[in-house]
């Protein structure tokens, strides 16, 4: 279910419309700093990173669709040039940096589809430095009483319990391990879960 095309195109720009709420919640859980380096994994075009998180000092982002990471690069063009932003095309569980290099490590609205999940937080963990803040914003769960069977059959989506959630960043060695809900639109019970290295 990766965006590829002029449909691809559509449907990122539909998403930056539809993930507003979680934009500003997610935001505001993570209380940016300018000193922060920040990566986005799972970043799509790039939009967050853009609108709520320009005053950062640096931003990054990764995601395995080859057409998000040319309109994240297409948004962000000034600060790539200036050498403050950098959009990478791979792998949640293969993050290609070296360790500690970003103080906020999140992902939004991709957890559920890695097909790795618990070597994707160790990834994220491992290119966090100490005391570094991780957030994962999980649109789509277990406990939000919607039906995912077609979501499930369909792309194979994980559905989160909480306690699963705290038992894989645990797993993961992240420790201060905190959930918050919200809502969203078709989102009635957005899990954020956020944590520190
Ligand atoms: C629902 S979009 C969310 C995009 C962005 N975070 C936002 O909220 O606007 C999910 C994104 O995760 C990416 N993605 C899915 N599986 C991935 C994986 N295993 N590794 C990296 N990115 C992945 C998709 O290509 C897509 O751009």
């Amino acid at each position: 279910m990766l965006p590829r095309g002029f449909a691809g195109r559509l449907t990122l720009i539909g998403m930056n419309i539809g993930h507003k709420s979680i934009y500003s919640k997610v935001a505001k859980v993570l209380e940016l700093r300018p000193e922060d380096d920040l990566l986005e994994v799972g970043c799509g075009n790039g939009y967050f990173l853009k609108k709520f998180a320009s005053h950062v000092h640096s931003v990054a982002g990764l995601d395995l669709s080859e057409l998000s990471v040319k309109m994240a690069k297409e948004k962000h063009r000034d600060r790539i040039r200036a050498e403050t932003a950098e959009f990478v095309q791979g792998e949640a569980s293969q993050l290609p940096w070296e360790d500690g290099k970003f103080s906020v490590v999140i992902t939004m609205g991709s957890f559920i589809a890695f097909p790795k999940p618990l070597e994707s937080l160790k990834e994220m963990r491992r290119v966090l430095r100490p005391g570094g803040r991780v957030l994962v914003s999980i649109e789509w769960n277990a406990e939000d009483g919607l039906d995912h069977t077609r979501e499930v059959k369909g792309y194979g989506m994980w559905l989160w319990t909480e306690d699963d959630v705290r038992a894989v960043m645990k797993e993961a060695g992240f420790s201060d391990i905190s959930i918050t809900y919200g809502k969203g639109l078709k989102m009635p019970k957005l899990m954020i879960a956020s944590a520190v290295k």
